[in-house]
């Protein structure tokens, strides 16, 4: 028996490492005194907030991952318990588990920091989980580089397998991948169209890393890396196509709004961005997958997961015109396009 090469499809890793949220984000919401105010009447997010004392963008992305799990539910626009929630999550119920339920909950680490974002709406200052900040500072030492390349390659190949097989990409000339990481996504989708070019853009540090998994691919004729901070240089002209995966969950809408119209300028008339992400439902209920998702990146970085509608007004104010999204095949994610009119 032999070691089998990567496929699309990798959903069963994701559930196992998105389960790690599960305990957490339950004992945080009983410990904020979610289930008890949504089993006295229903509220909207922004009333559940006040009534907490929490914040309401962070409550959102805590609400969206326990309604998958069965424990809040959403009509009207208004959350309420479900009867799963007020039987055995209340704290009044004598079938109450919370006793329980927080002293087996090991991940205090995690728990802290769900507590602390929830409470403030901010990625807590301090902990060990500070890959990003790399990024953030727009340079970092070339271990940390290659530690984000090795990281991310993991991360995505299966939902780089699954973007690539996207026709679209078959009418495309030039396709850039910015914020590139190991280079998965361009090394992919360059592998499963012969005739386009690929660059790949990233943080100096970055890009040096992709190239080595260029070399390893041998696509080094079609497929190139270049050095550019995409906040503060001006981005290479000549792609028809910019592709973002996992870029704009990283950021707030604002810095969204900055890139998208970075890459619109970039673009030329009849140009296509794409943003592969994990996405939220319309009405931002889960599913659980997405909305674990979210918190890591609540705790982790600047960003969440974004919905289409939100990731539509982002792209819309930018100038682009008919966004549309489908899965890829690829583990959970999905593919956004939007048009340079
Ligand atoms: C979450 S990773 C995504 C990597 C890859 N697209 C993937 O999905 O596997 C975010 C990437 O954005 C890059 N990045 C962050 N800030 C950047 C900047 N200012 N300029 C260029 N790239 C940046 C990071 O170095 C990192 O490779």
């Amino acid at each position: 028996m032999t070691a089998l090469p990567p496929t699309n499809d990798d959903s069963a890793i994701w559930d196992i490492w998105l389960a790690q949220f599960r305990l957490p984000i339950v004992n945080t919401a009983i410990e904020v005194g979610t289930f008890k105010a949504l089993s006295d009447e229903p509220l909207t997010t922004q009333e559940l907030s006040a009534k907490l004392g929490v914040d309401a963008r962070a409550l959102a992305m805590h609400l969206a991952a326990l309604c998958p799990m069965g424990f809040v539910e959403k009509r009207l626009g208004k959350w309420r318990a479900t009867h799963l929630a007020r039987t055995w999550l209340h704290p009044e119920a004598t079938g109450f588990w919370g006793a329980f339920l927080s002293q087996i909950d090991r991940n205090e680490h995690l728990r802290g920091r769900l507590m602390e974002s929830l409470r403030t709406g901010k990625r807590p200052e301090q902990g060990t989980d500070q890959r990003p900040a790399g990024w953030e500072n727009g340079t970092m030492p070339q271990e940390v580089a290659a530690n984000i390349a090795a990281f991310m390659q993991a991360h995505s190949q299966a939902p780089a397998l699954g973007a690539a097989r996207m026709p679209v990409f078959g009418e495309l000339s030039h396709l850039m991948d910015i914020g590139c990481g190991s280079g998965v996504y361009g090394i992919e989708i360059a592998k499963a169209n012969p005739g386009l070019k690929v660059t790949l853009m990233d943080l100096k540090e970055v890009a040096f890393e992709a190239s080595k998994y260029v070399e390893a691919a041998n696509l080094g004729s079609r497929v190139s890396t270049t050095a550019v901070n995409m906040f503060e240089q001006e981005w290479p002209r000549g792609a028809d196509g910019h592709f973002f995966s996992n870029v704009f969950h990283d950021w707030t809408e604002e810095t969204n709004l900055t890139l998208a119209r970075k890459s619109f300028a970039a673009l030329p008339s009849g140009g296509r961005i794409f943003l592969n992400e994990i996405l939220m439902d319309d009405d931002y209920t889960g599913p659980y997958q997405a909305a674990a998702f979210s918190l890591l990146m609540l705790i982790g970085t600047l960003g969440k997961q974004y919905s289409l509608a939100e990731l539509r007004d982002v792209l819309e104010a930018a100038g682009f015109v008919d966004v549309e999204a489908q899965r890829t095949g690829g583990g959970y994610y999905s593919l956004v396009s939007a048009r340079k009119p």
